[in-house]
């Protein structure tokens, strides 16, 4: 049976079709909202739909709101708790993709944040894989990724996405999977939407907070896995021309999930194929998340409670 999209708009659930903002809207004009990406898994031998790190995600949709002074009128467990319903409301069986927004909603021509009201929604759909997982071919963007001076990078700002999607459209219309950012540096920033990891005789690098990045969820989430794996950790700055010596690439977001680049710049990276590092990392990966993993089941929240 198909259901009709659900929403949470206004504080209540509403059809997906009747939560709609005005032109006016300042978030509309100015971009000042910002969001979050989650993802919920469908694991069809426990009937029961799995959301990543649920928690962790609105803990940063609150920082990222206090940022820009956008009053979210919820806590975190409110906030989870919502997100269960709003996927029993759509009888989810399958992967889905949640976006929560909070976002200056006041009709206002003004550039500012103070004195501006403020308002919260989410919708979600079902989504599959967005970026092969396999074997990326990703190109060094020649957009550099915006500095935190300029808009907030550790907040996930709505407007500041058309910098991701400048290097992404600029990368896919080159014929690349993605864009690596670089900052105003020079240096390895992340990927227009997920972090970056690479491998160098045996460690595991990855750039730090201080580089212009999102504080992904799942670069954490990867820190844990790769302590549990005993593999070595180096949070440090990267160079361009490292990337092209690497050992193995990866990208991890949960859009992208944990994808392997296999080239850089139309260069080989490794044997061409994913690393053994990033294999046993992302097969640990795609069991945590659909909450087979029995160690790792922290970090998902059930939401049919074995009642689907
Ligand atoms: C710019 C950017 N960097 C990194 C990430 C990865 O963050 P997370 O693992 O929290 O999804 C994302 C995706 O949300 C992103 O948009």
């Amino acid at each position: 049976m198909s259901t009709e999209a659900v929403a949470f708009f206004d504080g209540r659930l509403v059809p997906l079709r009747e939560a709609n903002v005005n032109i006016a809207t300042h978030a509309f004009n100015y971009g000042t909202g910002v969001f979050e990406g989650i993802r919920a898994y469908w694991d069809a031998d426990q009937g029961d739909l799995f959301i990543v790190q649920a928690a962790p995600h609105f803990a940063r949709l609150l920082r990222s709101a206090r940022l820009l002074h956008i009053e979210v009128p919820y806590t975190v467990d409110e906030l989870v708790e919502w997100t269960r319903e709003l996927m029993r409301a759509n009888q989810f069986r399958t992967d889905v993709y949640i976006r929560p927004l909070a976002y200056k909603a006041d009709p206002a021509i003004k550039v500012g944040l103070s004195g501006i009201g403020s308002a919260f929604a989410m919708f979600a759909l079902p989504m599959g894989d967005y970026v092969p997982t396999g074997g990326l071919s990703v190109a060094i963007s020649s957009w550099r990724r915006i500095a935190d001076n300029m808009i907030p990078s550790r907040a996930k700002v709505t407007g500041a996405y058309v910098n991701a999607a400048l290097s992404s459209d600029q990368a896919k219309s080159d014929g690349y999977d993605e864009a690596i950012m670089l900052g105003d540096d020079g240096q390895v920033s992340e990927a227009s939407s997920s972090n970056l990891f690479m491998v160098r005789q045996g460690i595991l690098v990855t750039t730090p907070v201080t580089a212009d990045i999102l504080e992904g969820i799942t670069r954490q989430v990867v820190f844990d896995l790769a302590k549990d794996l005993r593999i070595p950790v180096e949070v440090r700055p990267i160079d361009r021309t490292e990337l092209y010596s690497a050992d193995e690439i990866f990208l991890c977001g949960t859009g992208v999930q944990l994808a392997g680049a296999t080239h850089v710049d139309r260069r080989q990276i490794g044997d061409g194929r994913p690393g053994p590092i990033t294999t046993a990392i992302q097969e640990r990966y795609f069991a945590l998340v659909r909450g087979r993993a029995p160690e790792y089941r922290h970090y998902v929240t059930a939401v049919y409670g074995g009642k689907a």
